[in-house]
């Protein structure tokens, strides 16, 4: 087992293992990703938020790496040592790739769905300039709609792939995909497609910005509004197991259920997000615990037991019923 030392905390991992695998197994001090999403084959090597400083190459061969590299696309060598936040010149370089990123990313954290999930919201709250230095004007496309259910804000986009690996890896007939070069390249399903069938949800599960977003859900609250409550039920296509969002007890919304890392845990159907908004639909386990340092838990980590209670029991009588 190769032993990898992340800001001076060392852990042995399976051979394999990438520096940002690794550090998410330390738990502590674990690089940003913007585009890795560990359950999405050969995502990472985009969006280089996660960059880090490989002071030792491995036991073998002590010298340092000579630029900064991608956690998410390398592999740990035994002995390899590697800076993280205790290096300025990855904080330097995050720094950068933030402010890139938003060059052509509107600010509309106001209107967006997405705010309060958004990892690009965290990443320029941690490391993003209270300016921009960028004096052209932004790129900018027309609103699509991507099915019925799934609407498509370009201008947000900040071209992870992760959305079109959901598409090429979770569906049947990949219909959507990145079109052209540079400036002006899009998420855009060929000739207007519709991309119609019963995984597409996930997308908007995955991306890490409002460029996806769920047309039932658009407009209806603001996500610190709500409350996560995990739930199950019997499903002949997915694993039935989710996250509702209720508002009082209205669900406004049905999600995967997330990790630390805000990676869907099973990717679920159309049909348990977009068509299942009932309490009576579901099975209630409970509350979701809330990181404190989100939006969502407005200094409530743990939902007020009462609610949660109230919802089970009522459950409990629709399924007596
Ligand atoms: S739409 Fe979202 S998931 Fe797809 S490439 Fe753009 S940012 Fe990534
Ligand atoms: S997460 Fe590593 S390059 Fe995007």
């Amino acid at each position: 087992m190769p032993k990898v030392t992340i800001d001076d905390i060392s852990i042995e991992v399976p051979a394999g293992t990438t520096i940002l695998q690794a550090a998410r197994m330390i738990g502590e001090n674990v690089p940003p990703a913007m585009c890795y999403y560990s359950k999405l084959e050969g995502s990472g090597g985009k969006c280089r938020t996660c960059l880090v400083k490989v002071t030792k190459g491995s036991e073998k061969d002590p010298r340092p790496m000579p630029k900064l590299v991608a956690s998410c696309r390398t592999t740990v060598m035994d002995g390899m040592e590697v800076r993280n936040t205790t290096s300025p010149e990855v904080t330097d370089a995050r720094k950068g790739v933030t402010e890139f990123l938003l060059i052509n990313h509107p600010l509309d954290c106001p209107v967006c769905d997405q705010a309060g999930e958004c990892k690009l919201q965290d990443l320029s709250y941690e490391h993003g300039l209270a300016k921009s230095r960028y004096e052209f004007k932004r790129r900018e496309f027309e609103r699509k709609d991507i099915g019925d259910k799934i609407q498509l804000h370009m201008n947000r986009c900040i071209l992870c792939y992760r959305c079109t690996q959901v598409a090429e890896q979770l569906t049947p007939e990949r219909v959507h995909g990145v079109l052209n070069r540079g400036e002006v390249s899009e998420i855009s399903t060929f000739i207007e497609q519709a991309v119609d069938n019963e995984f597409s949800g996930n997308m908007i599960d995955v991306c890490p910005v409002g460029a996806l977003t769920d047309k039932t859900f658009r407009f209806k609250s603001r996500v610190w509004f709500t409350k996560p409550v995990n739930a199950h039920r019997n499903c002949p296509t997915c694993s039935g197991k989710v996250t509702l969002w209720y508002q009082g007890e209205e669900v406004l919304r049905v999600t995967g259920r997330k990790n630390r890392w805000n990676e869907v845990e099973d990717f679920i159907c159309n049909e348990c997000r977009f068509d299942k908004k009932e309490t009576k639909d579901w099975q209630i386990e409970g509350p979701v615990s809330v990181d404190s340092h989100s939006v969502i838990s407005q200094n409530h980590p743990k939902i007020e037991l009462p609610v949660i209670q109230k919802l089970i029991e009522s459950d409990k009588d629709s399924t007596q019923k």
